[in-house]
């Protein structure tokens, strides 16, 4: 059928058509809100960068989780800002470090939110890479056992997700082997399995304090340039035995997500970086951009492409915009 027979347009002319059409929705439990955790007592420093983003302590952390809840967002992922850093990342997983306080404090108050735990050492590290070093290079196979302490610390103070982004190969099989040891077999690991080396992360490094302090990520953080090895990453990950894969910054890897979809059957989460966040923020500030349609569109974009799941520091914000019934 072509023109005159078929007009498209003919479907475009009221919400009501365009809403029985629509082919992708957003919803707010498809949404985790990242939470930067930070010591002391009511501590709400906003981020520079990342304006409507704050460094909360773990008391200030319930509230934050009931508005979220209330919005209908019911996962939050953790990011901690340790007192001390050191060589190995030992913040990472002592029984009593920030994320371990922060998890066992929303558990205590909001049970029925879902945590989730951000699993990395360049928090925590002094050298900021996100293992512990080897001749100046990050050494991948010894970081593997800090990995799986820092993922069954999270679990055994109350995690209810683990999510590894430090991109050392082989760390999925080896924090699944120690929940599994720990009896903490119904925990999932959602895998930060394609993380591209990203100049999108900079207002995070801000927000976190983990900027490498020498040289870059690249040595272990994927190369923007590619995607057959995007596809080798998942796999490896799949067969280690991830529940979730991640794919990650979100908007400039469209393609790496619809690829991620179609060949594999687990579900996909993109992570909408600090970066992709902070220019939305920006242009909306100056009035360059209707700051609200654009993080509409672009979260609905990553949905288009193949995530089910979007980790976003506009997960509130979108969580009002649907509420409100405005898209
Ligand atoms: C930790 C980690 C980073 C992000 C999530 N986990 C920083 C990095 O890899 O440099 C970035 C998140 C964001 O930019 O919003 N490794």
């Amino acid at each position: 059928m072509v023109f005159p027979e078929y007009r498209p347009r003919r479907m475009r002319q009221n919400e009501t058509l365009r809403a029985m059409i629509r082919e992708t929705r957003l919803s707010a439990d498809q949404l985790i809100l990242p939470l930067f955790v930070a010591p002391g007592k009511k501590v709400r420093e906003q981020i520079p960068s990342m304006p409507g983003v704050y460094r909360l302590s773990v008391d200030l952390l319930a509230d934050e989780a009931r508005e979220c809840l209330q919005l209908g967002v019911r996962s939050v992922i953790l990011f901690g800002l340790p007192e001390k850093k050191d060589g190995v990342g030992s913040g990472a997983y002592a029984k009593n470090g920030i994320v371990q306080k922060a998890i066992r404090e929303l558990k205590n108050t909001v049970p029925e939110l879902n945590i989730v735990t951000d699993v990395c050492l360049c928090e925590y590290t002094d050298h900021g890479h996100c293992g512990c070093l080897h001749n100046n290079s990050v050494d991948n196979d010894a970081t593997l056992e800090l990995l799986a302490k820092t993922a069954l610390s999270h679990a055994e103070a109350g995690a209810d997700m683990v999510a590894p982004s430090d991109m050392m190969d082989g760390r999925v099989s080896e924090i699944r082997a120690a929940l599994d040891e720990n009896s903490f077999h119904m925990i999932p690991i959602m895998s930060y399995a394609v993380k591209y080396a990203s100049a999108f992360y900079g207002p995070f490094r801000d927000a976190a304090e983990c900027s490498p302090q020498f040289g870059d990520r690249r040595g272990y953080q994927m190369d923007p340039a590619n995607s057959r090895e995007a596809l080798r990453e998942a796999t490896l990950d799949v067969e280690e035995g991830a529940d979730i894969l991640m794919v990650k910054p979100a908007v400039a890897y469209l393609d790496i997500i619809r690829q991620i979809r179609d060949e594999f059957d687990l579900p996909v989460a993109a992570y909408h970086v600090s970066g992709e966040y902070a220019m939305i923020k920006a242009a909306g500030e100056k009035g360059w951009i209707d700051e609200q349609a654009v993080m509409a569109e672009t979260l609905l974009s990553i949905r288009r492409a193949g995530a089910d799941i979007i980790l976003t520091y506009f997960a509130k914000d979108m969580a009002k915009l649907l509420q409100q019934g405005c898209i």
